[in-house]
């Protein structure tokens, strides 16, 4: 499918309205880097480039969720069991929020497309799950555990944390993987036994052909430094993954002129590896600091881009053919089966003719006009809801 932006778009905003507004199967990699439950809130240090940014990383169970996950419940049960075992409200909120958001990314990937989800152990276990039920188990490809060291404090009561998961899911059975182009030294062979590093025995040339050509990475690695030590890297933005981690993903897991893209974008760090390897990219933080941050780097790393655009619209999705305008009486009669003559909001039955067609995700958050966005409500409902998301319905309603 094609795609409803053009390459080297940035957006600032929610990514979720925004991804819902991009057309279905239009990407071939997403890399992303979420805010991970930490409970922390990180804020760039004053003084450097990305002072201003910040983001919260502590949830609370709200009506938003709650809505979420009535809609999860409804079509993907196998999701939801995934949420409600989460041990917290906080939890459970962060899952909520996770799993809206990688519904949409795996249908904005393409069938041959993969999704790498960057995380730490805080939550590492339960977004594996998610993925399972979203992607399904067969399409987990690998766990990248990336290791780094670094001081403890003098008194710790445990072992120092000092790794991070990437999870790898491809959507489908085909998918794309560059051996070639990241292929790595072997440290040694061992030259008693020919060829006992690999099964077959190798003559002496083919031997110097494997050695030459190096091997295909471990699941675990540990040559890339936290940016923190990368002096000429370090923009201050505090979360910065090094730019050579997201290079060996873009290049095994994507072709030249292929799409990647970035959901939680932050300072750019993919996109800046995406454009290095001239792969086309798309991105979105909600940070208007880490936006500005994406034009600085793009530009200074490639020197005379000027094509880079900012976006802070909800996209409309040009994917979804002729559909019927959303109150098309069409529309009405199924939904009235579906909800067996009931308002969507309050319960109550009703007659066919005092029900109103509406949007269950606002068409201002990019909401369509598809059966599976539309909803009956009764004429009470329907005017408290005004042109707003069910989640403000249900939160009146409940109060
Ligand atoms: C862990 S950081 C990503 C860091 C990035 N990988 C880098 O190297 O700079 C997470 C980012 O997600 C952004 N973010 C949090 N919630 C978001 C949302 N709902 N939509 C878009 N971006 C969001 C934050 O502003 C933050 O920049
Ligand atoms: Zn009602």
């Amino acid at each position: 499918m094609s795609a409803n932006w053009s390459n080297r778009t940035i957006w600032t905003g929610d990514n979720l309205p925004i991804m819902r507004g991009m057309n279905s199967e239009s990407v071939d990699l997403i890399y992303l880097d979420p805010p991970f439950n930490s409970k922390a809130n990180y804020a760039a240090p004053i003084g450097s480039e990305a002072a201003g940014a910040e983001f919260k990383d502590t949830w609370t169970l709200q009506d938003v969720d709650i809505t979420w996950l009535d809609l999860i419940e409804a079509k993907h049960p196998r999701l939801n069991k995934v949420i409600h075992a989460a041990m917290s409200k906080s939890d459970k909120s962060y899952l909520i929020y996770m799993a809206v958001r990688l519904l949409e990314m795996h249908r904005l990937l393409k069938p041959t497309g993969s999704i790498y989800l960057h995380c730490d152990p805080t939550m590492s276990h339960y977004l594996k799950l998610l993925l399972d039920a979203i992607f399904g188990r067969k399409n987990f490809r690998n766990e990248v555990v990336w290791c780094y060291t670094g001081p403890g404090s003098p008194n710790m009561r445990q072992f120092n944390r000092k790794h991070d998961l990437v999870f790898w899911y491809s959507k489908g059975t085909l998918w794309t993987f560059n051996r070639d182009q990241v292929r790595i030294p072997h440290k040694q062979l061992n030259t008693n036994s020919k060829g006992a590093a690999i099964s077959a025995p190798l003559t002496s040339e083919e031997r110097d052909r494997y050695l030459e050509k190096g091997k295909v990475p471990e699941t675990w690695w540990s040559k890339f430094s936290p940016v923190g030590r990368i002096k000429s890297e370090r923009v201050g933005y505090p979360t910065q993954k090094p730019l050579s981690l997201l290079e060996r993903i873009v290049k095994a897991s994507s072709n030249e002129e292929d799409v990647v893209f970035d959901p939680f974008c932050g300072c750019a760090t993919t996109l800046v590896a995406a454009d290095r390897l001239q792969r086309n990219w798309v991105g979105i933080d909600i940070s208007d600091v880490a936006v500005r941050l994406v034009e600085d780097r793009i530009k200074a790393d490639q020197g005379l881009f000027q094509d880079i655009k900012s976006r802070t619209d909800v996209p409309q999705r040009t994917d979804i053919g002729e559909i019927l305008k959303y109150n098309d009486l069409r529309n009405k009669k199924l939904l009235y089966g579906e909800q067996g003559g009931h308002c969507n909001g309050c319960g109550k039955h009703f007659e066919q003719q005092n029900l109103e067609v509406d949007h269950i995700i606002a068409k201002k958050q990019g909401g369509t006009d598809h059966l599976a966005n539309l909803q009956l409500l009764c004429g009470y409902c329907n005017r408290v809801k005004g042109d707003r998301g069910q989640e403000y319905l249900i939160a009146k309603l409940a109060a």
